[in-house]
């Protein structure tokens, strides 16, 4: 091997390749080679993007919208994000605290670029999205991981959070809806988090990418605790909202100095968020919200069923999610029986049982798999099938 070919920087040798996407690659493998799997690995809606969306998109294309647009988004476009955010949450942002990005992953890998440096702590509560970690890790950053329980229906309180801070603690991440868990911070226990992390000059950093899939009846941003604005960073996403994901668009909603700085980030790396999306996205938050109440519905029937039917599946217990449209199924007594780890149970389970799921290893919580109901019913039925037959020959 040349040398060149091994001088890769101490930063990239920090993280790992996003365990889902991973996963993804493995079934798309066994696919190519005529194996019939059932999809429950997932991380989208199986919903198309909306009509009027896409017509959007067209229109911005025909009428050759298509050069660099302003670094943080077109200003209809920020402004449309902050006026939709106050009809839903009652927040108060102006125009110039957002910026559009490239996905709600890339407003995310920005914001700990420009705060998190070597040695910083941030606090992630477990499970966590596969991707905190090592974004957090690529800054060189330390992760502080806050254990949650199924048992306990991966309740987050502010007690729990305050044993994990230090001087060194920079941001305290939530994220509610969760993925992998489905479960629903309480409102007065996120509050109590923020107020806790004003008090102490540290910021809450809400990824609200499944705020809009919340079958609580209560959908909570953190935004809308406007007194505490200078402590929030929120990060948002039209991918799950409009079935959107692969267009890529999210924004940060952050106090105006983080702002400018994100700004500077992106004007030197991807200069601007996709033209043409970016008029898509204005369709999405200034059209009717009809779209996004029809797939809500659908999710929630859908997570009925999944739920019912793992918990028929003997060893499986399993928690109601509260959003999302992910199930978090304990299988740890299955994978106890057969001698082996979950890691090992849902790889086996893909290759012998031709269903994809995700393990709990992959959101730091062992004992679990992901199992994404964002398909058909059809589906659904088939893939319980096959993990009811493929554990019970364990
Ligand atoms: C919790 C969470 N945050 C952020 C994202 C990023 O979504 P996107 O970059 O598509 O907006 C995802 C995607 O799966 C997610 O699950």
């Amino acid at each position: 091997m040349s040398a060149t070919a091994t001088a890769f920087t101490a930063r990239i040798g920090r993280i790992e390749i996003s365990a889902t996407m991973a996963i993804n690659n493995e079934a798309t493998v066994l696919r190519s080679q005529g194996v019939d799997l059932v999809d429950f690995g997932a991380g989208e809606p199986h919903f198309t993007t909306p009509e009027h969306i896409k017509q959007a998109g067209i229109e911005a294309i025909q009428k050759n919208f298509t050069k660099y647009t302003p670094v943080a988004g077109i200003k209809d476009l920020r402004q449309a994000i902050v006026e939709r955010h106050k009809q839903d949450f009652g927040s108060n942002y102006t125009f110039d605290e957002t910026i559009v990005t490239t996905g709600g992953k890339n407003a995310l890998f920005n914001t700990f670029q420009v705060l998190v440096d070597h040695g910083d702590e941030v606090i992630i509560p477990v499970p966590y999205w596969v991707s905190f970690k090592d974004m957090v890790q690529f800054c060189g950053g330390k992760c502080c991981f806050v254990p949650t329980s199924a048992e306990d229906g991966f309740r987050l309180t502010a007690a729990m959070i305050e044993k994990a801070i230090t001087p060194r603690t920079k941001i305290i991440l939530v994220n509610s809806p969760n993925n992998p868990s489905g479960a629903v911070v309480a409102p007065e226990d996120l509050a109590a988090i923020v107020k806790l992390a004003a008090s102490r000059g540290i910021y809450v950093m809400s990824d609200e990418c499944y705020v809009y899939l919340d079958y609580t009846g209560k959908s909570f941003s953190l935004g809308s605790l406007t007194e505490y604005k200078d402590s929030l960073l929120v990060m948002g996403s039209l991918s799950k909202t409009y079935s959107m994901t692969g267009w890529r668009l999210g924004y940060a909603l952050a106090p105006l100095a983080v702002v400018k700085q994100l700004t500077k980030l992106q004007s030197q790396s991807t200069s601007n968020p996709t033209s043409i999306v970016q008029k898509a996205g204005l369709a999405a938050l200034t059209s009717s919200q009809q779209c996004v109440a029809g797939m809500k519905a659908e999710y929630i029937t859908l997570r009925e069923r999944i739920v019912n039917g793992l918990r028929q599946i003997p060893g499986v217990k399993c928690n109601m999610p509260e959003g999302a449209f992910y199930a978090f199924p304990d299988v740890s007594e299955v994978a106890k029986r057969a001698g082996i780890d979950t890691l090992q149970l849902s790889s086996r389970l893909l290759h012998e049982g031709h269903v994809v799921t995700v393990p709990g290893e992959a959101f730091g919580l062992a004992g679990h798999i992901r199992c994404s109901y964002a398909t058909s019913a059809d589906a659904i039925d088939r893939g319980l099938e096959r993990i009811a037959k493929f554990f019970a020959a364990l």
